[in-house]
């Protein structure tokens, strides 16, 4: 398989195993190349591209930019707090705007769920998703199972636990399909309130006690607890949740053996996970953003060959 079955990535929903290797292949090709002392390639010199970022973001804006620049592409860098958008503008006049400036990709982050579904429906541009409110995050789970595969050889046939905040995540829910579809085994763990419902349909068991879960998994995923998302209580205090579901040194110490750990970032040091963990030799959270440009790379050039083909 030498190109991808769709024209935007939306979703890791929406995409195949074959999709998900695919971009595994060509993110290890641009691992190699910026790795060079020379780490440009001219791969997108006539692709323009507009970073539309309605929410906060550091890694995945930063990262986006810079596999952009990496690939040689004119670069358009759009934030909401500093934008008519403040004025009333709607998305899709925002975008066509945007895209009159003869634009042929938009990534975009957004707090609404589905608003890159919706997006591509209306304009004629390859949309990258960079984050949807609590559904998807496909390039965060992509550079995260890339790590795992790193890592541990593979991701088919691992145990990965996502400790957290599972109900407010676009990186849970990322990760459980791409997991998935890559061969490896799921389970969620942390207060129930912040458990989805739905979370059995999707073949992924609870487990509510933390120490059980780390002793079978053989990856944890630590997530941040997202209070902006939230606006009732979900838990009694922070304190307590920490004293549950937040993973300190001890109990890394009191398994019987050594697991992987994760966080797509920004951590909240001492809630999810302490200092101490965070920046221990079993932690590859700044492993996992190294290879989030290397992965962007590769599903940009991928989704800009299938537009250059379509025009020849
Ligand atoms: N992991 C992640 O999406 O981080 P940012 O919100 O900083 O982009």
């Amino acid at each position: 398989m030498s190109e991808l079955s769709v024209k935007h990535l939306l979703g890791i929903k929406y995409i195949t195993e074959d999709d998900i290797q695919l971009i595994f292949e060509t993110a290890d090709h641009f691992k190699e190349v910026i790795s060079r002392p020379i780490k440009k390639v001219p791969s997108l010199r006539d692709i323009t591209i507009a970073n539309l970022f309605f929410e906060n973001s550091t890694r995945t804006r930063l990262s986006f930019e810079l596999a952009e620049k990496r690939l040689s592409a004119d670069v358009i860098n759009f934030s909401a707090a500093s934008s008519s958008v403040k004025k009333g503008e709607t998305l899709i006049d925002t975008v066509n705007n945007i895209l009159s400036m003869k634009v042929d990709m938009v990534v975009m982050r957004h707090p609404n769920p589905g608003a890159g579904v919706f997006l591509s429906k209306h304009v004629d541009a390859s949309i990258v998703n960079a984050g949807d409110g609590a559904h998807e995050h496909p390039t965060q789970a992509l550079l995260d199972c890339y790590s795992i595969r790193e890592k541990l050889g593979d991701v088919a046939g691992k145990k990965v636990v996502i400790v957290g905040d599972i109900l407010h995540s676009r990186v849970a829910l990322s990760n459980i399909f791409a997991l998935q579809k890559l061969g490896a085994e799921v389970k969620v763990c942390g207060p129930k309130t912040l458990i989805p419902k739905y979370i059995e349909s999707l073949s992924v068991t609870f487990e509510p006690n933390l120490k059980k879960a780390l002793q079978w998994c053989d990856v944890a995923n630590m997530l941040r607890v997202q209070n902006e998302r939230m606006d009732i209580s979900y838990f009694p205090t922070t304190r307590e949740y920490t004293q549950q579901f937040g993973l300190n040194k001890a109990m890394l110490n009191s398994l019987d053996k050594e697991i992987v750990v994760m966080h797509p970032g920004p951590i909240n040091r001492g809630v999810e996970i302490t200092s101490d963990v965070a920046d221990s030799k079993q932690a590859i959270i700044l492993d996992q953003v190294q290879n989030g440009v290397a992965i962007r790379m590769a599903v940009l050039y991928l989704l800009a060959s299938k537009i250059q083909h379509h025009e020849d």
